[in-house]
């Protein structure tokens, strides 16, 4: 999992506006990260705003958590729906990916981390407190053990918390 965050811990304003307040440099960053990891999963909700960045990667395989029976798949945009653990199986016993990038949004997320199906979460807490927004994990409420193995200050004004999950 690799989110941008405001310090007062939203991923999006209410809106959706996860843009306007996030570093440009920093998500760069997160779209290398995504071309090197060759697999994203994400919500339809995110899909659908970022459908022409998602669209526009090559090498990369976008699995879209979807109940949307119409929903059209593509040579790497690929639905997929069912509880967390159906769908990380799903992509499990039909790819060998190394990993999964968890791109949101917020549903998703707390999807994923709420059936301890996430391992590490790579966040880059952005400067901008929103006040009010889409929080990291939706509604669901996980309780995660985390270890912090390193803080990266290289883009300035970002600071990216690596964590382990110890659970
Ligand atoms: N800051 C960041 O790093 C970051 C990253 C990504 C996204 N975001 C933001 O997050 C916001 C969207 O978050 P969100 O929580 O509203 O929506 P979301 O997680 O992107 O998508 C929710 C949708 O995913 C589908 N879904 C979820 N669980 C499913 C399951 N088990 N089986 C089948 N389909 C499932 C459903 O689609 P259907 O309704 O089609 O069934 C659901 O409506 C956007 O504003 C986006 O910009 C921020």
């Amino acid at each position: 999992m690799q989110p941008a965050i405001s310090l007062d811990g939203f991923i999006a304003k209410l809106d959706g506006d996860s843009e306007s307040w996030v570093n440009q440099a920093d998500e760069a960053r997160y779209q290398q990260v995504v071309r090197d990891a060759g697999a994203v999963i994400v919500g339809r909700t995110t899909y659908e705003q970022y459908k022409t960045d998602f669209d526009s990667y090559d090498d990369v395989v976008v699995f879209v958590c979807t109940n949307n029976k119409e929903f059209t798949d593509t040579s790497n945009v690929k639905h997929l729906s069912g509880n967390a653990i159906e769908i990380v199986d799903a992509i499990k016993s039909n790819h060998s990916f190394n990993e999964v990038i968890v791109c949101g949004g917020g549903e998703v997320n707390g999807m994923l981390a709420d059936a301890g199906l996430v391992d590490e979460i790579v966040i880059s807490v952005q400067s901008a407190v929103l006040g009010e927004g889409i929080p990291l994990f939706g509604i669901y409420k996980p309780r995660l053990n985390l270890e912090l193995i390193s803080v990266d200050q290289q883009i300035p004004g970002v600071v990216q918390n690596h964590y382990l999950v110890r659970n």
